[in-house]
């Protein structure tokens, strides 16, 4: 067929021509590939249709301009054809691999053991939406601390205990200036420099202290609370405290004592004690006459506002710190404080969340 629609040699096909050895190759199209092999074969470089246009030159000059018109419109038609089809076959082999690829998320799952929260993130989780509540906003800080903001701006002179190597983690650096801190307090300073009063956040993580038994952890959790504002007192921080205790342990008006201590970056300091009941075996919180302690607090002592440029005639405020595991042994009856931290599948399935 091809040959019958052959002009005598060396003279350009026609746009008739074209177009009908096009047609008939165009019904046997399959693939994209076949369409690419069409393309080639007409609009190529040494396609029918380039051909042919290139050779015009050997034509009459009064045939030429109609020739070369009807060609190139055929070469637009031609186009147009294969980049639909082309279109065509590519949105077929879109859907056919979606849906190949589809999963069907109706076929129930087996054998799926859920995991449960630790009690660490919870009691954190817990805390925080209480303080959240009162205003409190989130803060961090980093657990490899400098020993400025971990120690020194705290108000622990060179010679304080907590320094020593028993207690601090030292870590080795160029100038040996950094700690894991051993207390959440290091966000207070961090928190202060980078920004202007009022403060009003707490601040939860991991603190390191080179001890370790039944109730100690060389890695345990505390939160650190902190407030200042213009007249802050010690009345403010009792109410919060008192607030917060109530809702984490769901008592109203647990009482709470308040034993003066000593903490270098607060003045007065205090250790905070709560009611309980001893007798029978486990500890109620709440409710009996007997106290245990639960956290240490107090108003922030005048340098640190001070070493932070705060100016401490005008701005005062309170700090607690909270140890995490603490509250979690109480609140749900966890006796042995390393449990936390063995890594015990069946310590998580019981006591998780
Ligand atoms: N940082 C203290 C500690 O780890 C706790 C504390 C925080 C005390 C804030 C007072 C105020 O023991």
């Amino acid at each position: 067929m091809e040959q019958a629609l052959k002009t005598p040699q060396n003279s350009p096909l026609s746009a008739v021509e074209i177009k009908q050895l096009f047609d008939a190759e165009y019904q046997n199209i399959n693939s994209l590939a076949d369409v690419e092999k069409l393309r080639v074969e007409y609009l190529g470089k040494s396609g029918k249709v380039t051909e042919s246009l290139k050779t015009l030159g050997t034509l009459p000059a009064e045939q030429r301009k109609q020739f070369g018109a009807e060609v190139n419109q055929v070469k637009v038609q031609i186009t147009e054809v294969l980049e639909n089809k082309k279109a065509e076959f590519e949105s077929k082999e879109l859907n056919e691999k979606l849906l190949k690829e589809s999963i069907d998320i109706s076929i129930p799952a087996q054998k799926v053991k859920f995991g449960k929260t630790h009690p660490v993130s919870h009691v954190v989780q817990e805390v925080k939406d209480i303080f959240a509540s009162l205003g409190f906003v989130y803060a961090e800080g980093p657990e490899i601390e400098n020993d400025y903001n971990n120690f020194t701006a705290l108000n622990i002179s060179e010679n304080h205990p907590a320094r020593q190597m028993h207690d601090t983690f030292y870590i080795k650096s160029v100038d040996n200036n950094l700690v894991l801190r051993t207390h959440t307090s290091p966000v207070q300073i961090r928190t202060m420099k980078n920004g202007k009063p009022p403060f009003k956040f707490i601040a939860p993580g991991r603190t390191f202290r080179c001890d370790s038994d039944q109730t100690h952890s060389p890695m345990f959790h505390q939160i650190e609370g902190f407030y200042v504002d213009k007249n802050v007192n010690m009345g403010h921080l009792k109410g919060c405290l008192q607030e917060f205790l109530d809702r984490f342990f769901e008592v109203s008006g647990i009482k709470m004592r308040f034993r003066a201590s000593f903490f270098p970056f607060t003045e007065p300091s205090a250790e905070v004690d709560i009611q309980c009941n001893r007798s029978g075996g486990k500890i109620e919180i709440g409710k009996g006459a007997d106290f245990l302690e639960i956290l240490g607090c107090g108003m922030i002592h005048p340098k640190i506002l001070e070493n932070c440029g705060i100016n401490s005639e005008e701005y005062s405020g309170f700090a607690f710190g909270i140890g995490i595991e603490r509250l979690a042994m109480l609140k749900y009856g966890i006796s042995d404080l390393r449990q936390f931290f063995e890594n015990d599948v069946r310590f998580l399935q019981h006591y998780g969340f």
